[in-house]
């Protein structure tokens, strides 16, 4: 009898110790949670700043202005040791500067990058690097210089913007129905894209807001190649080699619906230079893939010579402009259409900007009031307001490099090769140090200098088309095209923000709202 009292005795003693190690440690990990919560970056051992990309990953952006608060301007974290990642992240502009401008030699190696892309971009512009990379580059800057481009961008940007987005916010402000901007948008920037490279209507934005096969494939690989940013490289490379998991299998498809369209594009424009048999001249009805493919006689480069007759050169190329020109040039919009939404005397003195350059114009007024490019120059105010939008919302808002050789950046940082640099312009726009106490607020006024001119100085400060050889080659494009959007929908609609709706940005590789913008569109009444 005694001995099973003390046998029952010691299982219940050995329950009551599991059930109380079970509870410490309940209150361990709750007290681990409620301490380190509050910390920005927690290191832990083998797993490293794993566990707090994974905590922050749906506020990404957020979490690097918090860093940036938290430790200045760079800082060096550490990942999983299987990962083998070891991050700089940096805010500080002078860093920015060299890396991106000045020793921008040392990190232009784009491997990482290139494989990540390499389903949708191949080895267009924005993947590719050494000689291929200089000389794409330099046929690129000629071509989006040259006058016969910016009149295809000027054109077809208009077009789009005359015959489907005012029919379609005059169709909505009659229907007083609700409508996600950043859609519209989206669809905008995706038919003007398409006529612009291919000289193909797609009719992506219309009343009955159809679906489109490559631009969903383009989302689809968009969202794919950010899970192979988020991954150890080894990890996703196992998965295509062995054709598992989700992921590569959707990238795999959408890869395949790209290439098998573009192919049809590149078919269809070859058969359609022959059959007309001349070249493009200034005036002439065309697109960039024809001036591509016929100014390889031109082209004095052999590398060149030798790339640009080949089909694969033609659709890494059209594909890479689609992609570089649709989200960012779209969602850059959206940001500035909710920051004058939010800020209406921003809204009320475009407006003004616009009175004046249609009063200087002597012309009948027609409606709806559509400006040509070449308005473009009297609309500074415009052009400031739309620099503050990507000021505080740079459309691509990670640059990513990694360094070929042993470096140390200008505030001393040491850095050396398998490092991943990061550097976040999201976090420089939040920086008191850099953009003055007001930084967070929505202020054109700080482009602007005294004699009414854009500021220069503030000019090189703008990070979000990066900086220096490996900048953005459309960034004339784009601003022509977003003036040519922004003006035409000012001055003859305007939109009332949907109430109780959260605008944050979502992860993703460029900065889309998370929920889109929900307004109701109202026609503006002329007197
Ligand atoms: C508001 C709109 C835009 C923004 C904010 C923007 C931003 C950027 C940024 C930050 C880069 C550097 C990316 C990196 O180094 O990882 C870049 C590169 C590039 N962008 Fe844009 N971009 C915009 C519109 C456009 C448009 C309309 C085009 C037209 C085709 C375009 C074509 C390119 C290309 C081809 C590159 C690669 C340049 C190179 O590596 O040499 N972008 N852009």
């Amino acid at each position: 009898m005694d001995s099973h009292y003390s046998k029952l005795m010691e299982k219940c003693t050995q329950s009551y110790s599991l059930v109380l190690v079970f509870f410490c440690l309940i209150l361990f990990a709750v007290w681990c949670i409620l301490h380190y919560k509050k910390q920005v970056i927690v290191r832990w051992p083998i797993v490293g700043i794993l566990p707090s990309i994974m905590l922050n990953a749906h506020r990404i952006y957020d979490w690097t202005v918090d860093i940036s608060k938290a430790f200045g301007g760079t800082i060096i974290e550490r990942g999983p040791f299987f990962g083998r990642l070891e991050i700089v992240h940096t805010c500080d502009p002078r860093n920015i500067k060299y890396i991106l401008a000045t020793n921008y030699e040392n990190f232009n190696d784009r491997q990482d990058y290139s494989d990540a892309f390499d389903t949708l971009l191949g080895d267009g512009l924005l993947t590719a690097t050494s000689k291929f990379w200089i000389a794409q580059r330099r046929v690129a800057r000629m071509t989006f210089n040259s006058k016969i481009v910016r009149n295809i961008i000027a054109h077809k940007g208009k077009e789009v913007v005359q015959h489907a987005l005012l029919p379609l916010l005059s169709h909505l402000s009659k229907e007083s129905s609700v409508v996600d901007l950043q859609d519209v948008l989206m669809r905008y920037m995706f038919d003007t894209s398409v006529d612009i490279i291919f000289g193909k209507k797609s009719n992506y934005l219309s009343t009955s807001f159809p679906p489109n096969e490559i631009a969903k494939a383009m989302d689809d690989a968009s969202e794919a190649i950010l899970f192979r940013h988020l991954v150890p490289i080894s990890w996703w490379k196992l998965c295509r080699r062995l054709k598992i998991g989700s992921n590569e299998k959707k990238l795999e498809a959408a890869g395949k619906i790209i290439d098998r369209d573009i192919a049809k594009y590149i078919n269809v424009k070859r058969d359609e230079m022959v059959a007309k048999g001349t070249k493009v001249d200034e005036y002439e009805e065309t697109d960039l893939l024809e001036v591509y493919m016929s100014n390889k006689d031109g082209e004095k480069d052999e590398l060149m010579l030798a790339k640009m007759i080949t089909d694969k050169f033609f659709r890494d190329t059209c594909v890479t402009f689609l992609v570089a020109a649709r989200d960012t040039t779209a969602s850059t919009l959206s940001w500035f259409f909710w920051s004058i939404l939010t800020n209406p005397y921003v809204e009320a003195k475009i407006l003004e900007e616009l009175e004046l350059i249609i009063s200087k114009k002597n012309t009948m007024k027609k409606h709806p009031v559509i400006f040509d490019a070449d308005d473009q120059t009297g609309m500074v105010y415009l052009h400031a307001a739309l620099c503050e939008s990507l000021r505080l919302w740079p459309a691509v808002p990670l640059l990513r490099k990694t360094p070929t050789n042993d470096d140390v950046l200008p505030d001393g940082t040491v850095i050396w090769p398998g490092m991943t640099v990061i550097i976040s312009c999201y976090a420089m726009a939040r920086m008191e140090g850099v953009w003055g106490k007001d930084c967070l607020e929505f202020k054109p006024e700080r482009w602007i200098s005294e004699d009414g001119k854009l500021n220069h100085e503030a000019m090189s400060k703008l990070v979000s088309f990066s900086l220096g050889p490996r900048n953005c080659v459309g960034k004339d494009m784009a601003f022509v095209v977003m003036k040519l959007v922004a003006s035409a929908v000012i001055y003859n609609f305007h939109f009332e923000l949907l109430e109780g709706q959260h605008i944050a940005p979502t992860p993703a590789i460029t900065l889309k709202m998370m929920n889109g913008l929900m307004v109701r569109v109202r026609e503006r009444v002329f007197s």
